[in-house]
């Protein structure tokens, strides 16, 4: 008869099993937002992705690969959160209806198709969930060391931890969250579709963060003008799947 310790270790080898190796399974039993969640790293990306009303995305999404912030990239000295809470914002003023730019950030970690380290190239543009216009370049050095970034339109972040696979996507662990805009106020704010009454289906329109856009007026006289952006392409053909 098994000694109880020894029966306790198996158990808990057994329950490794089932959640670690995800990578080597034949058939995928995890999802993105399984894997984020399950990432001690990740907590607040986790955490973010909920807030912003994208957990379900996150679910679905296969076949992509997502550049993921640690923890310390959103709560840390020069954090999302710190940015935040120099421009007198909270989590709740960029996630609220009409002002999401969380989900807008995020989406601009999101790339179609799985991007292992070793496949990027230096200087490659990469079209990102957001929309053809917000793309991403990679900075990668391979000599002392493999050093990949990649270089957002408002910040750069560094791949800490690469080519984490998650049935047939990838995620890289980063070390900073990629800015689509130089500031917060040309970030569009996402509309998630049917979520907000009276604003087009899967669309983005940029309103200044704090200030409540009129009921029904679509998009402010922001800098960046009234655009209006339709749900990517690239996230409505995955979620199609
Ligand atoms: C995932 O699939 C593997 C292999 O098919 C299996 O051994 C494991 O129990 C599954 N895990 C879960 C959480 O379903
Ligand atoms: C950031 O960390 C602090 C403590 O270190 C915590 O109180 C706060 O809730 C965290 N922020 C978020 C958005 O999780
Ligand atoms: C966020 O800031 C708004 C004011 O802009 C405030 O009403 C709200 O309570 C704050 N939320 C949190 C979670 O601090
Ligand atoms: C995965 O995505 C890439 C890039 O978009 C695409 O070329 C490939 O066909 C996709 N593979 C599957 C199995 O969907
Ligand atoms: C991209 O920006 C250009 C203007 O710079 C605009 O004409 C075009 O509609 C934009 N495309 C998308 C998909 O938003
Ligand atoms: C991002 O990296 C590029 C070099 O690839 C550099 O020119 C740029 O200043 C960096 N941006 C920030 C915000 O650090
Ligand atoms: C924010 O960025 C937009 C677009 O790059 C720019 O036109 C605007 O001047 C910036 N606003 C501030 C306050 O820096």
């Amino acid at each position: 008869m098994a000694h109880p310790s020894v029966s306790r270790c198996l158990v808990l080898v057994l329950v490794m099993l089932a959640v670690v190796p995800q990578a080597y399974a034949q058939n995928c039993n995890t999802t993105l937002l399984a894997a984020v969640k399950a990432d001690p790293r990740l907590q607040q990306l986790a955490a973010v992705i909920q807030a912003a009303g994208l957990a379900d995305t996150v679910e679905r999404l296969d076949n992509v690969t997502v550049i993921a912030p640690d923890n310390n990239a959103f709560n840390g000295t020069n954090g999302l959160i710190s940015l935040l809470r120099q421009n007198n914002l909270n989590l709740t003023d960029v996630t609220a209806p009409g002002q999401n730019r969380a989900a807008s950030i995020l989406l601009y970690h999101i790339i179609a198709g799985p991007a292992r380290a070793a496949d990027l190239k230096n200087n490659q543009v990469l079209t990102t969930f957001l929309g053809s216009n917000y793309t991403l370049r990679v900075n990668k050095q391979t000599a002392p060391t493999l050093i990949v970034s990649f270089v957002g339109t408002g910040s750069n972040a560094t791949v800490t931890a690469a080519d984490i696979p998650v049935c047939r996507s990838i995620v890289h662990v980063v070390n900073n969250v990629l800015l689509p805009a130089t500031n917060l106020t040309a970030i569009p704010a996402y509309t998630a579709p049917g979520a907000a009454p009276g604003s087009p289906p899967g669309s983005m329109v940029p309103t200044p963060p704090g200030t409540q856009a009129p009921p029904g007026s679509g998009a402010s006289s922001l800098t960046v003008g009234s655009m209006a952006f339709a749900l990517s392409a690239a996230l409505a053909a995955v979620l199609m799947n």
